[in-house]
């Protein structure tokens, strides 16, 4: 398993280009399961997660090429079920349940298991099934859906964190090709799902609403091809800004989109950090000392729960407390032991990290348990005196594309390891 060397103290300077969103990505090339047509879909970033989505609907009966930063997907015929172990690696593959169910009127998939970061269960996705008027069958590691015919109708998405992301983009792709109007109410609003119904609108479909907490899909016959461009990843871009700020640098982060930051932003703000808009791009830096800030994460346009480590980072090194609550995963705090292997002062209460930052960190050889907590400990490994070695580093590679040839270019010192 290769892992990264990064030796710390080097303030990042200079421009990072901003990748697709693989929260946005990952349910839009399920949705090409929803037309026999070519779908065609640009800024697709170059990651494990996406090529493991390609191998999924290879494997469902699609044709799929990626090429560059281009995915082009036909879906002539597929499978609506079998047994996909890749489902179980990758939690976001449980959004080819919708498009499944809405265009075969069935879908079997192995229980998506859970992760570091809590139980992820799908309680609510199968209530969207059922409501259309799905069966739900579970046995033996399986959920199996299916229908005679799915019928438009009101369904309630509200969980105990809010509401649920994939499970709104599942419960609309289960939806669109329904007989009559479904009314989702409690849906996520996060950009990543707004951006998947931009793309089905554009394969014929009609939903309205999107953002809100209230979605409608009026029922169509059958959708078409269509072409799309991923809107950029604004958790990248959040991860990137909080570097430069971690090193007392300079960054640039191009076609990053501000309008889906705010409550980073603004707490980057608080935290004594200027961004600044220059064209499509946002520049970042120091405004000053950094200062302790409080965090709860929620569901969007709240504090994203995916940037949560990455701030931890940074308030480790902050003079002051700071309070960091996690309201969306039960235990999404993996980050916390190691960060404190680097010198970090944070304790645990409850669903709160309370941090005394400011204490200089100190390089060492730390273990990346999830996609975020990984990216946490690059951060601090970068402030850090001294080397900090991350292994494990095919947990960045889900969510980061090309992570260490990114900060090369921004001047940090970081070398990919590959282990014998
Ligand atoms: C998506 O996961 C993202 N993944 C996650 O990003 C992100 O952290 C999460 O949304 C929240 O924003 C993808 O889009 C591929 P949820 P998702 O359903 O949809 C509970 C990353 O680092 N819940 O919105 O699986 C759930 O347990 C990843 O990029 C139910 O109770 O998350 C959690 O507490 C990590 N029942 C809360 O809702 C359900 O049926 C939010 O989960 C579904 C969810």
């Amino acid at each position: 398993m290769d892992s990264l060397l990064i030796k710390g103290g080097v303030p990042l300077r200079g421009e990072v280009t901003i990748s697709g969103a693989k929260n946005a990505v990952l349910p839009i090339m399920a949705a090409t399961l929803l037309t026999r047509e070519p779908c065609v879909i640009h800024n697709v970033p170059d990651l494990s997660d996406v090529r493991f989505m390609a191998q999924i609907l290879s494997w469902l009966g699609a044709e799929v090429r990626l090429h560059k930063a281009t995915a082009r997907i036909q879906a002539k015929k597929i499978k609506g079920a079998g047994d996909y172990d890749l489902i179980r690696k990758m939690r976001g593959s449980i959004c080819i349940m919708g498009p499944l169910l809405g265009r075969l009127h069935k879908a079997t998939v192995s229980l998506p298991g859970g992760c570091v970061i809590g139980a992820r269960p799908i309680n609510l996705h199968l209530k969207g099934f059922q409501a259309l008027g799905a069966k739900i069958v579970i046995a033996s590691g399986y959920v199996q859906a299916s229908a005679k015919r799915l019928t438009g109708s009101a369904v309630f998405l509200g969980g105990r964190a809010g509401s649920t992301v994939l499970g709104t983009a599942n419960v609309m792709m289960a939806a669109v090709l329904a007989q009559g109007v479904t009314v989702i109410e409690s849906a996520a609003c996060e950009p990543e799902v707004v951006d998947l119904v931009k793309f089905l609108n554009a394969m014929g479909a009609k939903i309205t609403g999107a953002g809100s907490p209230t979605v409608t899909i009026t029922g169509v016959d059958q959708l078409h091809g269509a072409e799309h461009e991923v809107i950029p990843d604004r958790i990248e871009a959040a991860t990137y800004a909080i570097a430069a700020a971690a090193t007392n640098g300079e960054v640039t982060l191009r076609g990053a989109r501000p309008e889906h930051m705010h409550a980073v932003l603004d707490k980057l703000h608080d935290a004594g950090v200027k961004v600044e808009r220059e064209g499509a791009s946002l520049k970042v830096s120091r405004n000053g000392r950094l200062k302790p800030v409080d965090i709860t994460t929620l569901p969007y346009s709240g504090f994203p729960t995916d940037a949560q480590a990455q701030m931890m980072a940074l308030m480790a090194l902050t003079p002051g407390i700071s309070i960091i609550t996690e309201r969306i995963f039960e235990s999404r705090f993996m980050h916390v032991s190691e960060l404190t292997r680097l010198g970090a002062d944070i304790e645990i209460e409850g669903p709160s990290a309370i941090v005394k930052g400011g204490k200089p960190l100190s390089g060492a050889p730390v273990m990346a348990s999830d996609l975020r907590a990984s990216a946490a400990l690059v951060i601090a490994g970068l402030a850090a005196r001294g080397t900090t070695q991350v292994n494990r580093v095919y947990h960045l590679d889900r969510g980061y594309e090309n992570i260490d040839g990114k900060l090369r270019q921004l001047g940090a010192r970081v070398e990919r390891v590959e282990e014998s």
